[in-house]
C-alpha cells in the first residue's frame, strides 16, 4: 500500500539520472571506441618523429613512404574511432532521454487541473523536449568531448614525461593552471545559460497561447498590443541569449591566448634541449604535435563547460516537474463505480474554492439525484455552476463535504472507472484533425461503423455524414461550432455513461439545431442520471429536478412541476421572466 507521505518526496536529479543509464553491452562498446579515439590519436606524433629522425639520418624513399602510408592509416582509423564514438554516443544518449522524456509526458498528463491551469501546454513542451534536449547534447558531448578529452590529455602527459621528464613537468604544470582558471570561468558562466533557457521557455509559452486565441485576439482587435507582448518576450530571450554568447566569446579568446603562450613555452624549452644535445629534431617536432594536440580537448571542455549549465538548469527543471504532485490524493484502495446502468448523485455538505484562491466558490451545497433523476442547475453568471460539474467529474476535489456517485465517495472511486461512467459535453469541443470515425471514438478501437452512422443519426448529422466524400474516413476539418457540438453528444453516446454532465452545451445551436437535438438529448438522458446546466431555461422542460444557484450557494431546490407550480418560486420567476410557459 501507499502510503500519503511517499508522494510528498521529491525526485532528485540523480533519479533522472538513472533514466540515462544504459545496458551493459553497449556501455562495453562506447567504452572500446572511446579508448581507440584515445589511442590512435596518441600514437601519431610517434611516427612523426621517426619520419623526422630516419629522414635526418639519410633512410630511403621507400622506407619514408611507408612510415607515411602508416602515418595515413593511423590518421584514418582515428577519425573513424571518433566516428563510431559518436554514434554510440548518440544512440545511447537518445534511448536514455527517450525514456526521460516518456516520463516526464507521462508524468504531466497525471497531473490534474490545479497544475495545468498555471502552466501552458507551449511552457510543457519546452519542458519535456527543450530541457531534455539540453540533457542529451550534454551526455553526448560528456561522453565524446570531456571523457575521451581528459583520458586524451592524461595520455599526452604520460607520453611527454617519458620522453622527458623536466618537459614533462612544465606540461602538467600548465595543464593544471589552464584547467583552474577554466574551472573558474565556468562559475562566471552558470547564471546566463540558466536565463536563457527560461527565456525560452517564455517565449514558447507566450506563443503558444497566443496562437490558441489568434481569433478571438484578432475579432477584438487586440492584435497590436499581442504584437507589442511579443515583441517585449522575444527581446527578453534575444538579451538573454546574447548575454551568454558574450560571457562564451570572452571564455574562448582567453583560452586562445592562453595555449599560444603554452605553444611558445613547450617550443624553447624543446630548442633548448636539443642545443643541449638531450633532443633529436624528431622529437622536438613530437613535443610541439603534442602540444598543439593539448588544444582540441581544453577548448571542447570549455564549451562543455556552457553545455553543462544548460544540462544543469534542464535537469533541475525535469527534476522540479518531476516533483510536482497531484493535489488530487489517488485512492489507496480505488472502488469501481457500478459498472452499468445509471448512477446516483449525492453531493452532502460541499464547499469548494479554487486553489490558491481564498474566495469560495461553492458552499454548503446539498444534493440527491435518485438513478435515473436529472437536475437542471440554473444560476447567473459566475454562480459556481461550472465549478460544480468539475467537482462532480473530479477535476478539483471539494474542500469540506463528500461527492459520492453511484454510492462512491469520489475520492475513493477508480478514475479510470471514473472517466468510464461519467459523460460531460460542454461549449468547449475540441475537434482533431483526423477522420470522423476517430472523432467519435478519440483514436480507441471502433465498436463498428454501423453503430457510428446510428449515433450521428440520432444525433442529427445523418444528412451532415451522408455529404462526406469519404464518409466515416473524411478528415473532419471546417465544422461549425453547432456541428462540433453535436459531435461531442455522439462521443457521449458512444461512451453510454451512466450520468451525463451537460454544461451549456446546447446553448452554440441556433434554435431549429436545438429543437432537432432536444429528442437526442433525451434520449441521451433516458435510462441515465444527469445534471443539465443552461441559460436557457426551455431547455430544462423535461428534468426531474431544480437547483438554482447564487454565488456558491443553493437558494432554491425540488422538484421542477412543484417549483413551476408555486407562484412564489425564485424558478417560476425565472420561468415568468424569460417568457417560457410554466
Ligand atoms: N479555474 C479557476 N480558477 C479560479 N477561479 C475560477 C476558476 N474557474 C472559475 N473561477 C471562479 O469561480 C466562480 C464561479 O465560476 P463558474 O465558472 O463556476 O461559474 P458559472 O456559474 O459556470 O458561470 P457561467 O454561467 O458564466 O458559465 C467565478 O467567480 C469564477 O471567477
Ligand atoms: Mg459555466
Amino acid at each position: 500500500m501507499r502510503r500519503p507521505s511517499d508522494q510528498g518526496i521529491p525526485p532528485r536529479s540523480s533519479s533522472v539520472l538513472r533514466l540515462l543509464r544504459p545496458g551493459p553491452r553497449p556501455a562495453a562498446a562506447l567504452a572500446a571506441a572511446i579508448a581507440a579515439a584515445t589511442a590512435l590519436p596518441l600514437a601519431a606524433p610517434q611516427i612523426t618523429r621517426r619520419f623526422v629522425d630516419d629522414a635526418i639520418g639519410g633512410a630511403s624513399i621507400r622506407h619514408l613512404t611507408l612510415i607515411a602510408l602508416g602515418y595515413l592509416v593511423l590518421a584514418v582509423a582515428g577519425q573513424a574511432a571518433r566516428m563510431v564514438t559518436a554514434w554510440l554516443a548518440s544512440r545511447l544518449a537518445w534511448d536514455g532521454t527517450n525514456r526521460i522524456r516518456e516520463r516526464l509526458a507521462g508524468h504531466a498528463l497525471g497531473l490534474d487541473m490545479t497544475f495545468h491551469g498555471r502552466h501552458t501546454p507551449g511552457e510543457l513542451i519546452e519542458r519535456v523536449d527543450g530541457d531534455v534536449v539540453a540533457v542529451a547534447d550534454f551526455v553526448v558531448a560528456f561522453l565524446l568531448d570531456v571523457v575521451a578529452g581528459v583520458l586524451l590529455l592524461s595520455g599526452v602527459v604520460v607520453v611527454v614525461f617519458g620522453v622527458d621528464w623536466r618537459i614533462g613537468c612544465v606540461l602538467l604544470a600548465y595543464c593544471l593552471l589552464i584547467g583552474y582558471g577554466m574551472a573558474r570561468a565556468q562559475r562566471a558562466a552558470v547564471p546566463s545559460a540558466a536565463r536563457s533557457r527560461a527565456a525560452s521557455a517564455t517565449l514558447f509559452g507566450a506563443l503558444e497561447e497566443r496562437l490558441a486565441g489568434a481569433e478571438d485576439i484578432r475579432a477584438n482587435g487586440a492584435g497590436e498590443h499581442m504584437v507589442r507582448r511579443f515583441h517585449q518576450v522575444s527581446a527578453a530571450l534575444f538579451r538573454a541569449e546574447n548575454r551568454d554568447a558574450r560571457v562564451g566569446t570572452v571564455l574562448l579568446a582567453g583560452t586562445s591566448v592562453a595555449f599560444a603562450a603554452g605553444t611558445a613555452i613547450m617550443l624553447g624549452l624543446a630548442a633548448w634541449a636539443m642545443s643541449s644535445g638531450t633532443l633529436t629534431v624528431g622529437t622536438a617536432v613530437l613535443l610541439f604535435q603534442y602540444t598543439l594536440m593539448v588544444r582540441t580537448p581544453f577548448e571542447r571542455l570549455i564549451d562543455q563547460i556552457r553545455e553543462y549549465q544548460a544540462a544543469l538548469a534542464g535537469l533541475a527543471r525535469i527534476g522540479g516537474l518531476l516533483a510536482e504532485r497531484r493535489t488530487l490524493a489517488e485512492p489507496a484502495r480505488p472502488r469501481p463505480l457500478p459498472p452499468a446502468g445509471p448512477l446516483g448523485l449525492r453531493l452532502d455538505g460541499v464547499s469548494f474554492a479554487y486553489p490558491g484562491d481564498d474566495e469560495q466558490v461553492l458552499s454548503g451545497i446539498t444534493l440527491d439525484l435518485a438513478p435515473g433523476e436529472t437536475l437542471g442547475l440554473v444560476g447567473r453568471t459566475g454562480s459556481g455552476k461550472t465549478t460544480l460539474a468539475r467537482l462532480v467529474l473530479r477535476l478539483y476535489d471539494p474542500v469540506e463535504g463528500v461527492v459520492r456517485v453511484g454510492g462512491v465517495d469520489l475520492r475513493a472511486a477508480d478514475p479510470a472507472s471514473l472517466r468510464r461512467r461519467i459523460g460531460v459535453v460542454t461549449q468547449d469541443v475540441q475537434i482533431f484533425a483526423a477522420s470522423v470515425r476517430d472523432n467519435l471514438t478519440l483514436f480507441r478501437p471502433s465498436p463498428g461503423d454501423e453503430r457510428l452512422r446510428d449515433i450521428l443519426d440520432g444525433v442529427g448529422l445523418g444528412d451532415w455524414l451522408a455529404a462526406l466524400p469519404d464518409g466515416l474516413d473524411t478528415e473532419v476539418r471546417d465544422v461549425s461550432a453547432g456541428e462540433a457540438q453535436l459531435i461531442a453528444f455522439a462521443r457521449a453516446f458512444l461512451a453510454d455513461p451512466g450520468l451525463v454532465v451537460l454544461d451549456e452545451a446546447s446553448s452554440r445551436l441556433d434554435p431549429a439545431t436545438e429543437r432537432r437535438i432536444e429528442h437526442s438529448i433525451d434520449r441521451l438522458l433516458g435510462g441515465r442520471t444527469g445534471v443539465i446546466i443552461a441559460h436557457r431555461l426551455s431547455s430544462l422542460a423535461r428534468v426531474d429536478k431544480i437547483a438554482v444557484l447564487d454565488q456558491g450557494k443553493i437558494i432554491e431546490y425540488g422538484r421542477r412541476a412543484d417549483l413551476a407550480a408555486d407562484p412564489h418560486s425564485r424558478y417560476g420567476r425565472l420561468l415568468d421572466l424569460a417568457g417560457v410557459s410554466r
